[in-house]
């Protein structure tokens, strides 16, 4: 038997009173789209305070950027100077890939089947410009670090990996990947976005050299906005083709001519920031740290549990593995008709997300035992009734 916590070493009562859904729905959905919170919603009026009192107040707007990523910087174990903003993970994924020179005999980008199609999609577009992409495969619901040995070589420019598979969760070993990237020379980009908020990130620890996530899953935040980190060695030598006048030494020169760059990640950054979003994103992230991460990924490690031993006695079929420490907050059933049962199950209460063949419970800090059950008892009625 595992040991199991009873309560988190946080106030759940407390965090749950600031959540105004948990009045009418249990949300089991944060790996698409968190609840709105007090603070989320304070934040994205005050922006809209700010523009409707003083019409104009770019110096606080772009104050509130900067500490939007000194927030994420937090999450991650950065600094802010590491960190450029974007409205998505798939923009940064491309202001990334530009920066890579495709020409030499380092062509090769290795990325996985369990990635989000977006990421996919931006590598792909690289091929234009001379990367030939190879695909690590999924095997039993995850990807077997083994399975890179073959593909990763002296000629890999990048591996662009998923630390959480957003089809069932499962979690990648970043850092043990890191090592076997480096050891031929090639960079290491981590798609963030099903693990961030949820798991400790450390950054340094982890020894990657990108890292993105977007805001409106697990960091409790809002569609169209998205950061990235850039390991600090590499930012000197970027020359991003996907670029504009924030990625500029001094973006208020109004020097048309001039392509300088920013000495720290902002280089990266292009056009005007996605202002309002970075005020909700910012209150997102702060709700994160000031909960703690160790202590949300020990609640979810018991959710987590509950969900696998809770579908098995309720006849539900896991998809992927049944081992906690490889996988993130998300727990995913195979169904018949994934949206059918999302609608079902809606209709009793519980919002999960359908993805594709399965249906994901995604628990976050704010969950209870009870809503679990209840979203198994839900789930194992739709399974029966669709
Ligand atoms: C792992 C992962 N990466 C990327 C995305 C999408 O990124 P974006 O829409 O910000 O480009 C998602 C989900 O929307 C995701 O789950």
């Amino acid at each position: 038997m595992h040991s199991v916590l009873a309560a988190p070493d946080y106030d759940l009562a407390t965090w749950r009173s600031r959540i105004p859904l948990l009045a009418s729905l249990i949300p089991m959905n944060n790996c698409s789209q968190a609840p709105q919170t007090e603070w989320t919603r304070a934040a994205a009026e005050r922006y809209l305070t700010s523009w409707n009192d003083s019409g104009m107040d770019w110096d606080s707007w772009m104050a509130e950027v900067q500490l939007a990523k000194e927030e994420f910087a937090r999450l991650i174990n950065a600094s802010a100077d590491e960190i450029a903003v974007f409205s998505s993970v798939s923009e940064a994924t491309s202001a990334v890939a530009s920066t890579l020179d495709f020409s030499g005999t380092r062509r090769n980008v290795v990325v996985t089947e369990a990635e989000f199609p977006t990421i996919g999609h931006v590598w792909l577009a690289q091929e234009r410009r001379g990367a030939t992409v190879s695909w690590v495969p999924v095997r039993d619901g995850a990807v077997p670090l083994d399975e890179y040995d073959r593909l990763v070589d002296d000629r890999t420019a990048i591996v662009s990996a998923s630390h959480g598979y957003y089809l069932n969760g499962s979690m990648q070993d970043v850092a043990a990947l890191a090592t076997r990237v480096h050891a031929h020379g090639a960079l290491l980009y981590v798609d963030g976005y099903q693990t961030l908020g949820t798991i400790p990130m450390d950054v340094r620890a982890a020894d990657v050299d990108f890292l993105a996530a977007g805001n409106l899953k697990f960091l409790m935040g809002v569609p169209g906005i998205a950061f990235l980190y850039v390991r600090r060695a590499l930012i000197g030598a970027m020359r991003p083709t996907v670029t504009g006048w924030f990625g500029r030494a001094n973006p208020f020169a109004f020097e048309a001519k001039t392509l300088d760059w920013s000495s720290t990640a902002s280089r990266l950054d292009a056009g005007t920031p996605p202002v309002i979003n970075a005020y909700i994103a910012r209150a997102g992230m702060q709700t994160i740290n000031a909960v703690g991460i160790p202590s949300i990924r020990s609640w979810l490690e018991v959710l987590g549990q509950r969900l696998i031993d809770g579908g098995a006695a309720r006849g539900l079929t896991l998809h992927g593995t049944t081992d906690m420490r490889r996988k993130t907050a998300t727990t995913a059933f195979v169904v018949a008709d994934s949206h059918a049962v999302e609608s079902f199950m809606r209709a009793r209460g519980v919002l999960p997300s359908a993805r594709g063949p399965v249906i994901r419970l995604s628990p976050h800090f704010y969950n209870t035992i009870e809503d679990v059950d209840t979203a198994l008892d839900a789930l194992a009625s739709a399974v029966g009734a669709t």
